[in-house]
């Protein structure tokens, strides 16, 4: 506990001495989504994840390791290009020292963004599925030996992701005309992609999408009060079909560009009316 509580404490000062104002909402970019960029926001400043204490490096595959802060003047955003997986070797609160960091900073909203196989038979790649809720399969938690300084014992996940924001976001995709869906996330610890029958049974679970990320962050900023709104990019079918193909790398990367195209335009839309 003590070492996330100092990673934390080291991280929030090392990005103070950059920027020493209040951040009001933050965006995790997932794999092949780093190079986000809002309209009407300009960037204040970089900074690389090499150069904040406290923080581990972001080794994953087009996962950057940077925090651009940007503004419109009214908003002040932390997009973040990079994210920390258990499969990467680090612990949960390793994970999750960013956001609790971001939480520090005054965030109140966390968009999380990810790449995910398709368990739902309905979903293409290329398509974006909001997260209506999901389930943590890693058989880790952030929470795990904390005291409550960063939030309660027991923090509740009845509404881990709000429904407020995902009526935005579907209000946004449809007004841009995006592929959507609405789901269940389902986290596993990777790094090796499920079996077909790993995967007919999260389907069975109730599952629409697998991934290597996003639930241990979820739990985080619903522990310490952020409001959350995730976004899962479609790269693979993953219905563990007698047929099912092998995935690689070079196509999860193509698909969660093409749906980085409808997410864009989904959080254009959702932060310029704020
Ligand atoms: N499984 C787990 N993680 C993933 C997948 C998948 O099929 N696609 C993208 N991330």
């Amino acid at each position: 506990m003590n070492s996330l509580v100092n990673s934390v404490a080291a991280a929030t000062s090392s990005i103070e001495t950059k920027y020493a104002g209040v951040i009001d909402r933050a965006i995790v970019l997932g794999s092949g989504l780093s190079d986000l960029s809002l309209d009407g926001f300009e960037t204040i400043v970089k900074i690389d994840y090499m150069d904040i204490s406290g923080l581990p490096r972001a080794t994953a595959p087009s996962h950057k390791g940077e925090i651009n802060i940007v503004s419109n003047g009214v908003n002040v955003i932390a997009l973040c290009a990079g994210r920390h997986h258990l499969y990467e070797g680090y612990s949960a609160q390793q994970v999750t020292t960013l956001i609790y960091t971001l939480s520090q900073l005054g965030s109140k909203e966390l968009i999380i963004t990810n790449a995910a196989g398709a368990l739902n038979p309905d979903f293409k790649p290329g398509d974006v599925m909001l997260i209506e809720d999901h389930i943590n399969f890693t058989g880790h938690n952030p929470v795990q030996g904390q005291d409550q300084r960063f939030g309660v014992l027991f923090p509740d996940m009845s509404q881990a992701y709000s429904s407020e924001h995902i009526a935005q976001a579907q209000a946004a995709a449809i007004k841009h005309q995006v592929r959507f869906h609405k789901g269940v996330y389902i986290g596993v610890l990777g790094p090796s992609l499920e079996t077909s029958a790993e995967r007919r049974m999260m389907r069975g679970f109730g599952a629409d999408a697998v991934g290597m990320s996003t639930v241990l962050e979820s739990i985080a900023a619903n522990h310490c009060g952020m409001q959350v709104l995730g976004l899962s990019a479609i790269t693979n079918l993953a219905l563990g079909n007698k047929d099912q193909q092998p995935d690689t790398i070079e196509e999860v990367l193509e698909n969660a560009a093409i749906a980085g195209h409808g997410m864009t335009k989904i959080l254009n839309e959702i932060l310029a009316n704020e």
